[in-house]
């Protein structure tokens, strides 16, 4: 039996993660991030002083990262990095950066697209990225494309950093978003927009459990 595959993607802080955990709670789904696995792979780079717009150079260290993902006991998911866990590390600001840049380099794409696929070939899953609905999954049964503007983006990014005690100000965050829309968007390949048969979420104007219920009765119907 085929299983049932959700697709959201859209830009830093559209609320994906949290949405999609809430969805995939509810259906009793498998939430996949790959955001998360760019973000491994982005820290690799990092730490191994490499920079991570350098094609070669990240294209070179590949064969060294193992990326692993998994879930712990409430089911939430886990990154491990040759073993490591490392689901704290990756979330650090100067990681995003590096996800992003990474995530522009085709044999980083290529190299996560397996662990991607098998894991929608062996359960119902809602998966969240950039490019779930075009190159991922192109046959999921729903694709949702969840945004907000910017300035909202940034504040629920800003308010996000502080409850976890990160040091960070405003304007940075700001700023650390619109370089990435850009980055994400502008690339050649498998560059962020939505599937043409996709159904586009936008939720400056609404609260998480009301963006919930939307994508819930969008869920409810195509099922
Ligand atoms: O969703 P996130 O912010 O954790 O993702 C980090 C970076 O990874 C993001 O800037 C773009 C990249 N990414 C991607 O290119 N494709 C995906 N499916 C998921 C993330």
């Amino acid at each position: 039996m085929s299983h049932i595959a959700v697709a959201i993607d859209g830009p830093s802080g559209a609320g994906k993660s949290t949405l999609a955990r809430m969805t995939a709670k509810h259906f009793g789904f498998i939430y996949v991030d790959t955001g998360a696995l760019y973000r491994t792979v982005g820290l690799y780079v990092l730490r191994s002083g490499a920079d991570p717009k350098d094609a070669d150079a990240v294209t070179a260290l590949l064969p060294k990262i193992n990326v692993e993902l998994g879930y712990d006991s409430e089911g939430v998911q886990r990154m491990y990095l040759n073993g490591e866990d490392v689901s704290g590390d990756i979330r650090l600001p100067e990681v995003s950066m590096a996800a992003s840049d990474v995530s522009a380099i085709p044999s980083v794409r290529a190299f996560l697209l397996d662990t991607q696929r098998s894991l929608a070939e062996r359960y119902d899953v809602i998966m969240d990225g950039r490019d779930i609905g075009t190159v991922v999954l192109p046959n999921a049964r729903l694709k949702i494309f969840l945004t907000a503007s910017a300035m909202e983006r940034a504040r629920r990014r800003f308010r996000e950093l502080r409850e976890k005690g990160v040091e960070t100000d405003f304007d940075t965050v700001l700023r650390d978003i619109e370089l990435r829309d850009r980055n994400d968007s502008s690339r050649p390949i498998a560059p962020l927009r939505p599937a043409e048969d996709a159904v586009i979420v936008d939720t400056t104007e609404h609260g998480l459990n009301e963006s919930f219920e939307i994508i819930r009765d969008i869920i409810e119907v195509r099922r």
